[in-house]
């Protein structure tokens, strides 16, 4: 049999049971990849939790995410819960983001939360009020779910904003309440948020230095400590959250390597974390961000990994884990078009995968758009398949500037391969065209299993399937689950398209 006719067959096998794709007679095979994973991994690749892929919820939401004890939201319990059977440990969530700092913690208030807009065109509220039965949302989602609580950050005395007056006390007065309420779910705080935008503004005056910050930072944890347990410093807080790096050689400028120069220590910080977007959808001039321009190029995504990279590795030596603690396509609350559709979820697992081979303990990926069935959360499933278990580590296999390629290890054996195809293809092309990537499996690979992620084009949040399921609007995986088999250690990847193939 030739060449071709191999690969044929490996199509109409293919077909026998794809249940939404549609028939193609032929196939349109444009490169490929021989892969070579090494047997194990480097000695310095960081081991990775079944959580890898974990989440970020802008803080004001959280009552809607969450529910309460008697209207708890069942979609998101039943959509946490997929991702905890798949990966045997849900995922934690760290609700913050800059609502957590107009947030004011009021014991008396019945009402969870009263955060009003300003005007028709504000993106966010204009504040936050907060009573004790905002923390019930914290206790929703599927047992053994974790939470990073953001804690406001006021002026120590004589804040005016909401007129808080004395800011410690505020500060102190929200934790208090989320430790009692939230109990042994509480992963840990943060204290403000994208704090290395502040000077000047609002909240701190313009000489507010990052040497300010790290004792005043310090300063709290340790009067919240106090306050919780009586202890001078509960390694409960995570640190930083600034805006993303784009200076890491000097030295006074606002980055987690020199917030460990000036202070802050592994006996308050449990983690280090920073914030990461691939384009805004604000504060630009002329076009927006495209898919093709953003998400879908790699070139972008890798230059703003780089940064990342070269943090994680300054910092490696502190022991506090570095985390990427907000991270998503858009910032600005996403950009239609992009952050809702399959480009998304596509784009999540190669980000993710990429993150996962660098020194990153965790990455959380902010979960702020529609509540229906959001494509991204596709991303969510195909990497809690990933790393299932835990104990996972990762290499790079093939790094293009429209295709990744990862090994991945379990307790450091070769377990499976993941394939990222970020071609652009739309659901309007002619599907007989759709170009394809062959992937050439080492020996030993010959039955490999492989899931797929596909739908008929990126720019549409429809007609998605992982591995043949889908998931419906109550967030319940239906449809039957389609066992895919490499051929002649053949695996395919359309444009759009990414591949988990099992040994
Ligand atoms: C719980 O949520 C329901 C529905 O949003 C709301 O009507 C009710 O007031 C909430 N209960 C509390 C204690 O906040
Ligand atoms: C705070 O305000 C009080 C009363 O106006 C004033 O006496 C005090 O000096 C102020 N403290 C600071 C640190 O500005
Ligand atoms: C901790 O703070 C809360 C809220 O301000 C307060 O009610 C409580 O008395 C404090 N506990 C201790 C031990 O200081
Ligand atoms: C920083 O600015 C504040 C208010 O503008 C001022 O009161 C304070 O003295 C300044 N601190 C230093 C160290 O210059
Ligand atoms: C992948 O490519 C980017 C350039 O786009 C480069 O910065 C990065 O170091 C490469 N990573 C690996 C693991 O080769
Ligand atoms: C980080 O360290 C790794 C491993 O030592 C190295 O390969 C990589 O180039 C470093 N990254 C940066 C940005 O310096
Ligand atoms: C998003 O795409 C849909 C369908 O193509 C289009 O109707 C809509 O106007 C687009 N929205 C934006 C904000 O570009
Ligand atoms: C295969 O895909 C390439 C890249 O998109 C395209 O240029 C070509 O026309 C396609 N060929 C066929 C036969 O569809
Ligand atoms: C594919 O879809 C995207 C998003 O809607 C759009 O920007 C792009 O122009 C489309 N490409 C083509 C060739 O139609
Ligand atoms: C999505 O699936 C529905 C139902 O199977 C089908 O009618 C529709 O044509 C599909 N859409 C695309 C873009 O393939």
């Amino acid at each position: 049999m030739g060449f071709l006719n191999s690969l044929l067959l490996l199509i109409s096998f293919a077909l026998e049971h794809a249940i939404a794709s549609p028939a193609r007679s032929n196939v349109n095979i444009t490169r490929s990849f021989s892969l070579s994973p090494p047997r194990s991994p480097r000695a310095e690749k960081q081991m990775h939790d079944a959580d890898y892929h974990s989440f970020s919820i802008e803080f004001c939401y959280m009552a809607d995410y969450g529910g309460n004890d008697t209207h708890p939201n069942t979609f998101s319990r039943q959509v946490v819960q997929n991702l905890k059977d798949i990966a045997g440990k849900s995922p934690l969530f760290r609700v913050g983001g800059s609502t957590q700092n107009s947030a004011v913690y009021y014991p008396d208030q019945s009402e969870a939360i009263i955060s009003p807009f300003s005007s028709d065109a504000a993106t966010q509220p204009s504040h936050s009020y907060l009573g004790p039965s905002f923390m019930q949302s914290f206790n929703q989602f599927p047992e053994g779910s974790q939470y990073i609580y953001g804690l406001n950050f006021y002026n120590p005395t004589n804040e005016t904003l909401f007129n808080v007056g004395d800011g410690l006390a505020q500060c102190v007065l929200e934790a208090n309440a989320a430790y009692s309420a939230i109990g042994d779910a509480l992963y840990g705080f943060e204290i403000g948020n994208e704090v290395d935008g502040w000077p000047g503004g609002q909240r701190r005056p313009a000489n507010w230095t990052l040497q300010d910050y790290v004792d005043q930072w310090n300063y709290y944890a340790k009067v919240i400590s106090q306050n919780l347990t009586g202890s001078d410093s509960l390694q409960i807080f995570q640190g930083c959250a600034f805006e993303a790096p784009r200076d890491v050689f000097d030295s006074t400028a606002w980055n987690v390597a020199n917030a460990e120069a000036d202070g802050m220590r592994s006996n308050m910080a449990k983690a280090l974390t920073k914030i990461q977007y691939m384009g805004a959808n604000c504060h630009y001039t002329g076009v927006g961000p495209t898919i093709e321009t953003s998400i879908f190029d790699r070139t972008n995504v890798l230059s703003r990994v780089w940064y990342h990279d070269y943090l994680g590795n300054e910092t490696a030596k502190s022991g506090i884990p570095y985390v990427l603690g907000e991270t998503n396509s858009i910032s600005c609350q996403g950009a239609a078009n992009i952050s809702d559709v399959m480009a998304a979820a596509v784009w999540a697992v190669d980000y993710v995968l990429y993150l996962s081979s660098l020194r990153f303990v965790a990455t959380r990926v902010i979960q702020r758009y529609s509540p229906q069935v959001f494509p991204i959360y596709y991303a969510a499933l195909f990497n809690a398949h990933v790393f299932a278990g835990g104990n996972k580590q990762t290499e790079v296999l093939v790094n293009g500037t429209d295709f990744g390629a990862y090994a991945v290890y379990g307790s450091g054996k070769l377990e499976s391969i993941v394939a990222v195809n970020l071609a652009m293809w739309n659901s309007t092309f002619d599907q007989q065209e759709r170009p394809y990537t062959v992937l050439e499996l080492p020996n030993g690979w010959e039955s490999a299993k492989v899931s797929r992620l596909t739908s008929p084009g990126v720019e549409i949040a429809t007609n998605i399937t992982l591995g043949g399921q889908s998931v419906n609007e109550k967030g319940v995986i239906v449809g039957d689950k389609l066992h895919e088999k490499a051929q002649g250690r053949r695996v395919l990847v359309g444009a759009g398209e990414a591949v988990l193939v099992q040994k």
